[in-house]
């Protein structure tokens, strides 16, 4: 048997866009994260809504839309920090737990961001 994918297991793309919104609602109120994000969050919330769909094994939507994530260097821009990847994990953390995400599927998201949270540190703490 093929197992579930985390994306067909939480609910789906409505799932995926409702922890999509509640997470930037967090960003947005975060000191850590504010300065690093465009005002306006609607392009940033589409990406987020595609990539995320990818990654956990839905519809290759973000490949579609943008080519291969090189998630990496898409980030260099930006200063990642220590800090600034504790509070984005933290941001989302919060956001699964209000939209009631559960377990197995909880702790692999959780596991999976974290690593890819890590691969995005780019600058030392200041
Ligand atoms: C884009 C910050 C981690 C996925 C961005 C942008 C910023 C940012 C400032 C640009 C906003 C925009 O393009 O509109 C951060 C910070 C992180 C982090 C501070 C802390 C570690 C992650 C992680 C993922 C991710 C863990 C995926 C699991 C994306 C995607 C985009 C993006 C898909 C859009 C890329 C594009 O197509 O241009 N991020 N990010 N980010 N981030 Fe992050």
């Amino acid at each position: 048997f093929k197992r579930e994918t985390v994306y067909n297991g939480i609910g789906g793309y409505e799932k995926m866009e409702e922890i999509v919104e509640t997470f930037y609602g967090y960003v947005k109120q975060n000191p850590v994260l504010i300065p690093l994000f465009p005002e306006d969050l609607t392009e940033t919330k589409h990406k987020q809504k595609l990539f995320l769909t990818q990654f956990f094994g839905g519809p290759r939507l973000y490949e579609e839309e943008r080519g291969h994530p090189m998630l990496r260097r898409r980030h260099l821009p930006f200063p990642i920090t220590p800090s600034a990847r504790d509070a984005w994990l933290a941001c989302m953390n919060q956001s699964l737990v209000e939209n009631k995400v559960e377990e197995p599927y909880f702790t692999e998201m959780i596991e999976r961001l974290t690593l890819t949270a890590n691969h995005m540190m780019n600058t030392p703490e200041s």
